[in-house]
Formats: structure tokens, C-alpha cells, sequence
């Protein structure tokens, strides 16, 4: 089942706060770790199961939505131009956990990908803090917990975190909507 959402801005962040339908709102996610926020709206067990909509064509160039998956924060960026050459331009043996960029995106309707929007679990693969985005040595996302730095890309690049930030599961049911789960 999917459920439309409506979205928030933090425009000091460029960040959306996109909750699931009769969620409470959630000021100021900013947040260093992600222990509440899940708890919030609707039962676990419903979000759990649920897979989520999300409207591309809100997210503007160089912001961020911030969802709630399966209690777990996602994020939506809508690349620059910059930060997709970043992401591509990369000499792959720099890379602890070697991915594409490409390999973390998913085609469209027409069965290309657009290198604009990235999605994945914001969770920080060493111990599970949410990363700051727009910081960091790499131009993407930085886990201040213990000093991890992503790329464009949501590539581990230096620090603790073992692996890259996880791509769920998701699919573009129109040019500009992705269902997530
Ligand atoms: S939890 Fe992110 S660096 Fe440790």
C-alpha cells in the first residue's frame, strides 16, 4: 500500500521533512542519531509494511527530502551538475566498497537513468547515525559520530563506516514519482 505524503521544508537545511500521511510533523530533524522520529504517527507495524510514494518533482536542484521507510529515515537528493560529475568521476580503486554511481540509481519508465536523484537509507553504516548532508571532505554527507565522509553518491570515502549508504528498494512509477518498498 502506498501513502502520498505532504513535505516540509527546513530551508536553513534545504532539507524536506516528508512524513507519511497522519504522521506528526517533525521539527528541526537535523538530527545526529535516529532513535524518536520512527516512533512517531503511525504504528510501527503499519509503516513497516507500507511502501511510500514520493512526488520527484518537489524536490528541488540541490535539496534533500528526508522520509521515514520501514522506521528508517531515507533520503531523496536531487543531485547539481557538480555533484553528479563528482559522483562519476571517480577512480573506482579510491573506493573502500567499489560501486558505480550508476549501480546506485535505478532507470526510469523509459529505461534510462537519470543521474539527478539519488535515493537511499540515511543511515550510517558504521553504527547507525544519521549523516549530515551537503558536508563532509567529499561534497556529500558526514557522520559526525565518529568522522565518516560519503561523496555525491553516498559512497564511503574516509573514516570508520565500512560499506556505502544503502539503496532500498524502489521503482519509478512515472517520470517524476518513485514508490520506495
Ligand atoms: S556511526 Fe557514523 S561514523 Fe560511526
Amino acid at each position: 500500500m502506498s501513502d502520498m505524503a505532504h513535505a516540509e521544508i527546513d530551508s536553513e537545511k534545504r532539507d524536506f521533512i516528508y512524513l507519511a500521511t497522519g504522521a506528526v510533523a517533525a521539527a528541526g530533524v537535523a538530527s545526529i542519531t535516529w532513535p524518536l522520529v520512527a516512533q512517531m504517527g503511525k504504528a510501527a507495524d503499519t509503516l513497516a509494511a507500507g511502501s511510500i510514494e514520493i512526488n520527484l518533482e518537489n524536490i528541488e536542484e540541490g535539496a534533500q527530502l528526508k522520509t521515514l521507510w520501514r522506521g528508517k529515515p531515507v533520503f531523496v537528493r536531487h543531485r547539481t551538475s557538480k555533484e553528479i560529475a563528482e559522483a562519476e568521476n571517480v577512480d573506482m580503486s579510491s573506493l573502500p566498497d567499489p560501486e558505480t554511481d550508476n549501480a546506485r540509481l535505478v532507470a526510469g519508465p523509459d529505461g534510462k537513468i537519470n543521474p539527478k536523484f539519488l535515493v537511499m537509507v540515511g543511515v550510517c553504516t558504521h553504527f547507525g547515525c544519521v549523516p549530515v548532508g551537503e558536508a563532509g571532505d567529499f561534497d556529500g554527507w558526514y557522520c559526525p559520530c565518529h568522522g565518516s565522509h560519503y561523496d555525491t553518491s553516498g559512497r564511503i570515502r574516509k573514516g570508520p563506516a565500512p560499506t556505502n549508504m544503502e539503496i532500498p528498494p524502489y521503482s519509478y512509477t512515472a517520470n517524476n514519482v518513485i514508490k520506495v518498498g
